[in-house]
């Protein structure tokens, strides 16, 4: 029920009532040789994952999806797929949804202050080449967030929390489909810097007092000033030293 309005992305759309996660399951279609763009959507995830090995609560009325991507780049480029992606996610929600979309670094998006989407970008490399990337994206739509388990329910919010209403998925998916396409397209191209700069500008955490927490109980507390073009936080700490994170949770203060 997807329309298809993209050259590659989504040309090859597998649905499932339920699967373990998404991502899981484009994992083992890449493995089996399933092209670049192939995309799986799944109505419910018995297992959704999130990022640092947290379980994502996917029910009816969501959008669980992940891309089999393989874009000949260097393995070490494939974490600025989840800004490319977060950068065509927050342009679909912001033109369909025209809500207070904006990006939390380096792969949430929020409404206002709260995370209405998570990324999570899993690449396979042998011998230093990247076989391929999947990029599973969950994003809280026809959802209500008061189901959700307390802890979870904390700093999220679903769209149909914001707009008081159900939105089309089907409709969503398609247009994502389109922006993600064309932000990926130039990805490839070598573009990099353009989209670094409309993440930039949709960024709700550069200017901001921030504290990552990395692996290893490191916490690290400054001024966020910017990204590289490694797609790397920059941060001013008190002292007025700059340091460079490259990943970890970030926390808004
Ligand atoms: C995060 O913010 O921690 C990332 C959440 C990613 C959730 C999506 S839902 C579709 C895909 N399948 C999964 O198991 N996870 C991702």
């Amino acid at each position: 029920e997807v329309e298809v309005k993209t050259r590659y992305i989504g040309h090859e759309v597998k649905c499932f009532d339920e699967v373990d996660s998404t991502n899981n399951v484009a994992k083992r279609m890449a493995e089996d040789g399933a092209p670049e763009g192939t995309v799986v959507i799944a109505r419910t995830q018995s297992r959704g994952r999130g990022r640092r090995g947290k379980p994502w609560i996917s029910p009816q009325g969501g959008i669980w999806m992940s891309i089999i991507l393989r874009p000949e780049v260097h393995p070490s480029t494939a974490p600025l797929l989840t800004l490319v992606t977060g950068v065509a996610v927050a342009r679909t929600l912001k033109e369909e949804c025209g809500l207070d979309v904006g990006i939390k670094w380096p792969n949430d998006i929020l409404i206002g202050d709260k995370k209405v989407c998570g990324i999570l970008t899993e690449a396979h490399a042998r011998f230093n080449t990247l076989e391929y990337v999947v990029v599973g994206v969950g994003i809280d739509t026809n959802v209500d967030i008061s189901h959700f388990p307390e802890d979870l329910r904390e700093g999220a919010t679903s769209i149909k929390n914001e707009l008081q209403r159900d939105i089309k998925s089907s409709e969503l998916i398609s247009r994502f489909l389109k922006n993600f396409e064309d932000v990926y397209d130039s990805f490839k191209e070598g573009k990099m810097d353009e989209i670094l700069r409309e993440w930039r500008r949709m960024s709700k955490t550069i200017g901001r007092r921030v504290e990552i927490r990395k692996q290893l109980g490191e916490v690290v507390r400054g001024e966020a000033i910017g990204i590289n073009s490694e797609g790397a936080l920059i941060l001013e700490l008190d002292d007025g030293t700059l340091r460079k994170v490259i990943s970890g949770e970030c926390i808004h203060l």
